[in-house]
């Protein structure tokens, strides 16, 4: 077991209408002048950020707007976010939406508070030293960003997709409305559900540590977003089921689900990540479509939790070796996919790199983790190749 740092200030206000609570939680937290920022129009179709710009207007805060971050945010609305807010005299964040949104807005926030250019920090060149205070109304479980340190940046020249973690960048408080997401495409859902399950089974495929609590917090929290997220495949009005992913997706991420463990591997975050990077895949998709090749290629390393994880998770019968049940366990959780229309290999994810590419993307994601990474197994690039070659 290791020591850990368990760190979770945002404040969760959970439930139907809570949108509605925006202007005083802005005024708690400090907030004099918002930035309002979204994405690409789903809060504009929905009428969300009407709702959200009438109740700040109610209350007398004054406010601009900035919609536009893409899904694997750009860098180019950051450093347009940051003139505005310097131009405007901004002193809070309000990020409306899905992970981009909010990503996006953690990004200003760094370029706001900090000299030089925010790419540094991305480009892992130097350290911040603050952030703008944030706050969030959440429209899609998936990224757990709305509680989480990190934020994730694609930089459009080079097509570099980075995060970069702080606690500074930590949302102050966090509108979680699970009706929100019922306006979600399926796929969008079903995406937001596998991220959600990747962001603990990161934490869970560990060689270190491991404590009985955070295992069964793990395994709790896998099974109850696995159960809802068949709900919803049926049914995506279900709001119990929206409300239960819904929380799931913040605990996932806000590192209760790791606590005690050896960090994490992260291995499957950073292959995607160089997938989201240069063909602008949906985040949980492209973690879908490399997952099982991940698993297969380490699983023999850390085989007593991928025997754990078929058997808790999966329901996976103790029948056989231990590498067979653990190959089952692997096998179920694609067939899971499968189910809930997530792609299990690139093919399917609807990409095709060539010889060229698959090289560039595992060298970038070599360059990007410092050469190697993983706690289930350590990989260098030829390792990463390797995974990117199988989820052909
Ligand atoms: O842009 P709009 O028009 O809002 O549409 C979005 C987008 O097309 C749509 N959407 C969101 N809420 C909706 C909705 N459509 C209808 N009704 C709603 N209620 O869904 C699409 C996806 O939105 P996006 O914000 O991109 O999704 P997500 O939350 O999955 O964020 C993905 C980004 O977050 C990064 C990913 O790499 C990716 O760039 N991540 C951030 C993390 C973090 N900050 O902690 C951790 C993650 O591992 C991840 O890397
Ligand atoms: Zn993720």
């Amino acid at each position: 077991m290791f020591g850990f740092n368990y760190y979770t200030p945002t404040k969760v206000v959970f439930g139907k209408g809570t949108e509605n609570e925006v202007a005083d939680l802005v005024k708690e937290f400090g907030g004099k002048k918002v930035l309002v920022h979204y994405g690409g129009g789903s809060v504009v179709r929905s009428g969300l950020l009407k709702r959200v710009t009438d109740k700040l207007e109610e209350a007398g805060i004054p406010y601009v707007t900035l919609g536009g971050a893409v899904p694997n945010p750009h860098l180019g609305l950051v450093y347009e976010g940051i003139e505005l807010c310097k131009k405007e005299g901004v002193d809070f964040l309000l990020g409306v939406g899905g992970g981009s949104a909010i990503d996006s807005a953690k990004a200003i926030g760094y370029g706001v508070a900090n000299e030089g250019d925010v790419w540094d920090f991305y480009d892992y060149k130097r350290k911040a030293t603050g952030c703008l205070p944030l706050g969030v109304i959440l429209t899609i479980a998936a990224t757990g960003s709305e509680m989480s340190d990190s934020s994730v940046i694609t930089k459009e020249e080079g097509l570099v997709k980075r995060g970069y973690s702080s606690d500074y960048a930590r949302p102050k408080f966090a509108i979680m409305n699970p009706e929100l997401t019922m306006t979600l495409p399926d796929y969008q859902t079903a995406c937001g559900c596998t991220d959600i399950m990747m962001h603990t089974m990161e934490r869970y495929f560990t060689n270190g540590g491991n404590m009985e609590i955070t295992d069964a917090l793990a395994e709790g929290l896998l099974r109850t977003v696995k159960k809802n997220a068949l709900i919803l495949n049926e049914n995506p009005m279900d709001y119990d089921a929206r409300a239960e992913v819904m929380w799931a997706g913040s605990l996932a991420h806000n590192g209760l689900t790791g606590c005690g463990n050896d960090g994490g591997d992260w291995m499957t975050h950073k292959l995607e990540h160089e997938l989201g990077g240069l063909y602008d895949v949906a985040h949980g998709a492209g973690l879908a479509a490399i997952w099982g090749s991940w698993a297969r290629y380490v699983y023999k390393d850390c085989l007593p939790r991928f025997k754990k994880f078929a058997i808790n998770v999966m329901d996976v019968e103790e029948v056989g070796s231990d590498e067979e049940i653990a190959l089952c366990g692997i096998e179920a959780m694609e067939e899971f996919y499968r189910t809930i229309h997530m792609p299990t290999n690139l093919r399917e994810l609807g990409v095709k790199p060539t010889e060229e590419e698959l090289a560039l993307m595992a060298k970038k994601c070599a360059i990007g983790v410092g050469g190697e990474k993983g706690s289930a197994k350590v990989l260098n690039e030829e390792a990463m190749l390797a995974i990117f070659k199988a989820s052909m």
